[in-house]
């Protein structure tokens, strides 16, 4: 297949460009120099020239604070964009997966949320990503929506980074310890969609959770990754009605993956194990 990665300088997108070199498939990467997906006729285009039969949107407006403020832009890339995605996919007859995320949803306990659980996002990110799903969840096209979470990577900018970062530094740090949700290696990510590529069953529901299996709160992952990385540094467990920060973040975020397991027939690791491997990698 020949396949179109848009945000490929993102964190998810570099993760797809570095595991993709044994694949059967042609990969086009793309980032928003190349291809700015707000722009209908740029993705038309670039579908038609390159003759992609398959999208993967890695682009995305992902700064949560900023969107608060700055919903104007959360609107035109996680919405407009996503509707001129889904139009070039109906109009090539193509397929698309773009990702999501569990702030889509809002549990008010530890249950495990399924993809059919109540949505109630709790910030404009989460509000601007629902609203782009639905317009992937009315289309004609076989294209697909994985919801993920707590994402991580060698690459940008994310919180398993940043405390390596400040940790190392020494200082004392202050983490929430009442926000739970379950983190995800993106290279286990790049994996399970990869995986979904060769089944060839887009068309089974339009809707998949992703992370790694488990659970944690932000406090106690980031203990597990200073004893990974040896890193002897004081943390201090703050509430979140302490650490108030511009958007509301969702309290419990444990997420059932029963259905992309089953489906596309992957099992997925613990949380702690991919951890592991990627600290293992970190330099
Ligand atoms: N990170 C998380 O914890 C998390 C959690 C749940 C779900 N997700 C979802 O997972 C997906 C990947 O997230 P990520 O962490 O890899 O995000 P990311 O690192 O912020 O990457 C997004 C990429 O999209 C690019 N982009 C923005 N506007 C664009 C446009 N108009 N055209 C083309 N590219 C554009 C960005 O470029 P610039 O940086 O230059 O703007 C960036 O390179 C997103 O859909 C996100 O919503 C992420």
């Amino acid at each position: 297949m020949r396949i179109l990665v848009t945000g490929s300088n993102g964190q998810l997108g570099q993760e797809f460009k570095n595991n993709v070199s044994n694949s059967d498939h042609e990969f086009f990467f793309t980032d928003e120099n190349d291809l700015d997906i707000t722009e209908k006729k740029e993705i038309l285009d670039c579908v038609t020239i390159y003759k992609i039969e398959l999208i993967i949107n890695c682009a995305a407006y992902t700064n949560v604070n900023d969107a608060e403020t700055n919903k104007r832009q959360a609107i035109k890339v996680n919405i407009d964009a996503v509707r001129n995605l889904v139009e070039v996919c109906e109009e090539k007859k193509i397929k698309m997966i773009h990702f999501s995320t569990d702030y889509v949803y809002n549990s008010d306990n530890l249950n495990p949320i399924n993809e059919d659980s109540n949505i109630n996002p709790t910030n404009y990110y989460g509000i601007s990503k629902r609203e782009g799903e639905k317009i992937i969840e009315k289309s004609a096209s076989d294209s697909i929506i994985i919801r993920t979470s707590w994402l991580y990577s060698m690459y940008g900018n994310n919180f398993v980074k940043t405390m390596i970062k400040k940790g190392e530094k020494g200082e004392k740090i202050y983490v929430i310890n009442d926000q739970f949700g379950c983190p995800t290696y993106s290279k286990d990510l790049v994996d399970c969609t990869l995986n979904i590529i060769v089944s060839n069953k887009l068309n089974k529901y339009k809707v998949y959770n992703f992370s790694n299996e488990g659970y944690t709160n932000w406090y106690d992952f980031t203990k597990k990754i200073f004893e990974l990385k040896k890193i002897n540094c004081p943390i201090i467990a703050v509430n979140s009605d302490k650490y108030k920060s511009i958007a509301n973040r969702p309290k419990y975020s444990i997420t059932d993956k029963s259905r992309i397991k089953n489906i596309f027939n992957i099992t997925i690791r613990n949380w702690n194990e991919a951890l592991e491997e990627f600290i293992i990698n970190h330099k």
